[in-house]
């Protein structure tokens, strides 16, 4: 039987592009995930809709085989599986054609029929970029989005290439749709330790107070994959490091650690937090682009104890490519509680292990009152929020080392997950289609968030369509990315958490969410 929560309203769930990866991989797996922990209405239907011809049997099998592969129940009972199966059904039709959307419509209000109650429908938008601009208009000819209050459409990232892309995306959007309907997914925002960050800081009074300049020295966001493209170099290739992961998640996470208290947990208001540390960024001048930016690209190398292939080498990608697969940049906040204090944001692929976390470096002590000789092991205090895929959080501070002499040693303190909480974490999908279904926005982007995101951007992609980006590639697959990249920081002082730290830090039994 599958599990469902009779409280719910009925639910159709439409997903364009739905014989693609990312239905195999990430959303039926979630929606399987939600249904066996009671979070589905009992009138619940999948429509999938692609261009192949595929029966209900042929489509079944392969969403399957997903849900044994990345389902978080890990096992799958058979019987779970054919009770959830029979809620799933394919239907064939052109993107491009008018009569796929009437043909949809009238499923719709088959169902609807069927249960004897109004249905949200949702549209999922699972289908390469190219069609991000022509779905909305069919849905919206086809009178579909035309309820306000039960109609949502969701679109996955990339959304736009650039600043004007971007724009034109959402200006056929809010043609077709109010914003209250448009469900901008980031992945990144479903997680549950990124959602943590307003938790730790807005649910505790104990460090709000010295989260500012007065006593954060500097900030550095990493996202460092030890995966290279995949089967993506197709898309990655066209799109880079910049495009892929700063425009949305980490600039996502900049948002939450640097953002204002809100008022309430109300969408707009934390959306609203969000947009305004993003429009307090200091534009990044053009011609100051190489001295804020740095840019790698991975030769071959060494990962994980296997030898790997050069970025130029993987499939999909031109042999002489000039796209960046690293990137490391500096940013400064213009507001009362930032100025001055540097954020360094980094991302790269084929790093030396992946991680994700967030580390804010406390100042030194004003006065260092203790003998030299005690405090030669001494640091300042850091705190470190680990995203992915170690959970948790570590503060790491002096204290006195045991014996007769006063000396100073940094400890850590240490949060994890996986000791703290007994129930696994939901991944990150699951709590997004929740949301949808549930038409809470919270952890969605809106249309100004993601434009002023771009914004920032353009000066370094303007500048990059007419610079060379010296010798590509820079870095050896399995380091930490191009030795360039210490200088951002160096001549302040600043440092990037070394990968030892990280290890030491990060040194906590994790799980992928
Ligand atoms: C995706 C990017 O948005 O995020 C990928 O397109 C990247 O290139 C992925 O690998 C990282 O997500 P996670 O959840 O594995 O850290």
């Amino acid at each position: 039987m599958m599990k469902t929560n009779d409280l719910l309203e009925p639910t159709v769930f439409v997903i364009f592009g739905g014989a693609g990866d990312l239905t195999w991989r990430k959303l039926v797996p979630a929606l399987f995930d939600l249904s066996q922990d009671r979070s589905l209405p009992a009138d619940f239907s999948v429509i999938v809709v692609d261009r192949v011809d595929l029966s209900d049997e042929k489509l079944h099998r392969r969403l399957h085989d997903g849900v044994k592969k990345f389902s978080r129940q890990g096992k799958v009972q058979s019987g779970e599986w054919s009770e959830f199966a029979r809620h799933i059904h394919y239907q064939q039709g052109d993107f491009k054609k008018l009569q796929s959307y009437t043909a949809l419509g009238e499923q719709c209000a088959k169902l609807e029929k069927l249960w004897g109650a109004k249905a949200h429908r949702i549209f999922y938008m699972a289908t390469p970029p190219s069609m991000f601009g022509e779905i909305p208009k069919y849905i919206g000819k086809a009178g579909l989005a035309r309820d306000r209050e039960w109609a949502r459409i969701v679109v996955e990232k990339p959304i736009g290439y650039d600043l004007e892309s971007a724009r034109a995306l959402n200006a056929i959007l809010a043609a077709n749709f109010e914003e209250s309907q448009i469900f901008r997914i980031d992945h990144y925002l479903g997680k549950e330790t990124v959602q943590n960050i307003l938790a730790f800081r807005f649910a505790n009074p104990l460090f709000e107070p010295i989260w500012n300049r007065h006593y954060v020295d500097y900030v550095t966001i990493t996202a460092a994959e030890e995966v290279g493209i995949e089967h993506r170099g197709g898309y990655y290739d066209r799109a880079g490091a910049l495009r892929d992961m700063v425009q949305n998640h980490l600039m996502q996470l900049l948002c939450l650690v640097a953002m204002e208290p809100m008022v309430s947990f109300d969408a707009d208001e934390i959306r609203n937090k969000k947009v305004d540390v993003l429009h307090a960024v200091r534009p990044i001048p053009p011609d100051a682009v190489h001295q804020s930016i740095v840019r790698g690209q991975y030769g071959e190398g060494w990962v994980a104890g296997k030898k790997v292939r050069g970025y130029r080498e993987e499939d999909g990608v031109s042999p002489d490519s000039q796209t960046e697969t690293f990137v490391a940049l500096r940013l400064f906040l213009d507001n009362w509680r930032w100025q001055d204090v540097p954020f360094y944001l980094r991302t790269g692929k084929r790093l030396t292990r992946q991680a994700s976390e967030i580390a804010i470096q406390f100042r030194a002590v004003p006065h260092q009152s203790f003998p030299p000789e005690a405090s030669l092991g001494w640091q300042p205090s850091r705190l470190v929020m680990t995203i992915h895929p170690v959970e948790g959080i570590v503060l790491s501070f002096q204290a006195k080392y045991p014996g007769p002499k006063m000396q100073l040693r940094p400890v850590d303190m240490r949060f994890n997950y996986c000791e703290s909480f007994a129930a696994p974490s939901p991944g990150a999908y699951e709590t997004l289609l929740w949301d949808v279904m549930k038409n809470d926005a919270t952890l969605f982007m809106r249309a100004d968030q993601v434009e002023e995101a771009w914004r920032l951007l353009m000066p370094a992609l303007e500048a990059w369509k007419t610079t060379s980006p010296g010798d590509f590639p820079n870095y050896a697959a399995g380091t930490w990315g191009p030795e360039d990249t210490q200088g951002l920081l160096a001549h302040q002082g600043h440092r990037w958490p070394l990968p030892a730290e990280l290890v030491d830090h990060c040194n906590m039994k994790g799980k992928n969410s």
